[in-house]
């Protein structure tokens, strides 16, 4: 049995309030808050890139004996630091961890760490005594007064991946599907993305359907105790799993509708990390909810635009409570800095040198990992 033995999760530390957004862009709040689904957006300082995020997210569950058991490390990001380097390989020694290890990077757009959760399990059964480490992190960003900047933020999500989980077994089989589409995009010259955001919503449920439909013979009625899905803002998973409501009994969908309130708890006040985002859902699902009992199945719907589905499955294991931490991941969202629009607007106008210059980045936090320099085009960590 092969699944998820631990999860970290890092943001961070400063949002904004979308409440204080919609008054800034003239809109009214319900929009951002309703119509949208989420309240608050993450807001990354330089200091806190893709790499740092990465590794304070693994840092919060990696003990000695997984250090020295882990053989593969896969950074799953579209917000990469490095057209050639693999973002993992800087993770890789920010975590200290030995050098017998395959250390890459993978893409495609939100769907990443689902194909990177793949590799780990396919490597984890072939090598059921080393353990892999996927880490989604992503800082997603549409860019100021544009149609998708209330639905930004910042994030990372770490699974430790293991024979013997004690969180989540996977399963073997799961149904996915990929087309060429161009819904939402990021050309390698551009900071930020591009969407056809109607298109993409509608291109999202769709796949959503075909592979809910393609899945028939995997879902029973009362099989899914819970279904999540990516989350770039609550309202779109809301609407996916609205498709179901003529196909499910009253009961089956009251569950799966009061799990799925659950799920977004986290991804609401975090915003859309892309990658992490479906993984953020599975977090907040088991740390929020109280009902789930072990050997309940839970069905995870992944999408990543360009575009890439999947739908898998995974049992909860006894016990699974006692490998969390939801007081700490409260705790990380409770005691975040408000920022002012101002700041946040300042916030998203500064970058990194791009001549080669040396540039020392400022940073607000005393502890974890950050970028503190850039200088000959290279990056420095610690
Ligand atoms: P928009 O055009 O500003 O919003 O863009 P809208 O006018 O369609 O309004 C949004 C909703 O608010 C609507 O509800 C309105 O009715 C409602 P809906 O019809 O959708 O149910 N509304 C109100 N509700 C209550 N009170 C009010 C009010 N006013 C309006 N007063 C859009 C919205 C999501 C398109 C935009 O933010 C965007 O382009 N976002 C980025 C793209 C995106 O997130 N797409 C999601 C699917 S693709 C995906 O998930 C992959 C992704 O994560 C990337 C990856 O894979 O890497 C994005």
């Amino acid at each position: 049995m092969v699944g998820i033995d631990k999860i970290g999760f890092y943001t961070p530390q400063q949002y904004l309030d979308l409440k204080d957004l919609a008054q800034a862009r003239q809109v009214d709040p319900n929009k951002y808050l309703i119509g949208i689904g989420q309240s608050k957006m993450a807001v990354a300082d330089m200091d806190q890139d893709i790499v740092a995020m990465a590794a304070n997210a693994a840092e919060e569950i990696l003990d000695a004996e997984d250090r020295q058991k882990i053989g593969l490390l896969i950074v799953a990001t579209e917000s990469g630091v490095d057209q050639s380097k693999a973002a993992a390989l800087f993770v890789q020694e920010l975590l200290q961890l030995h050098h017998n290890l395959r250390a890459v990077e993978i893409k495609e757009a939100c769907y990443g760490a689902t194909a990177a959760l793949g590799w780990a399990y396919d490597f984890v059964s072939l090598h059921p005594e080393q353990k892999a480490l996927v880490i989604a992190s992503d800082i997603a960003r549409y860019g100021l007064q544009t149609a998708g900047e209330v639905t930004q933020g910042a994030g990372a999500v770490a699974l430790l991946v293991s024979q013997k989980p004690r969180i989540l077994s996977l399963e073997k089989q799961s149904v996915y599907r990929s087309q060429n589409a161009n819904d939402f995009w990021r050309p390698n010259y551009s900071q930020e993305a591009f969407a056809r955001g109607k298109y993409s919503e509608e291109l999202y449920l769709q796949m959503f359907t075909q592979v809910y439909q393609q899945a028939a013979e995997l879902i029973s009625e009362k099989s899914l105790a819970a279904l999540l899905f990516h989350i770039p803002f609550s309202k779109m998973g809301r609407k996916a799993l609205q498709t179901l409501t003529t196909q499910l009994t009253d009961n089956d969908y009251q569950r799966l509708e009061q799990r799925f309130d659950k799920s977004i708890i986290y991804g609401k006040n975090v915003g859309n990390i892309y990658t992490g985002s479906l993984y953020l859902s599975l977090l907040s699902l088991l740390e929020n909810d109280d009902t789930l009992k072990p050997d309940d199945r839970i069905g995870l719907f992944s999408y990543g635009s360009g575009a890439v589905a999947e739908l898998f499955f995974g049992r909860l294991q006894s016990g699974y409570q006692t490998s969390l931490n939801p007081q700490k991941h409260h705790d990380l969202l409770a005691q975040r800095k408000k920022l002012t629009i101002r700041e946040y607007e300042q916030i998203f106008q500064q970058h990194l040198v791009t001549d080669g210059s040396s540039q020392l980045i400022p940073s607000k936090r005393e502890t974890g990992h950050r970028l503190f320099k850039v200088e000959n085009h290279e990056r420095f960590y610690k």
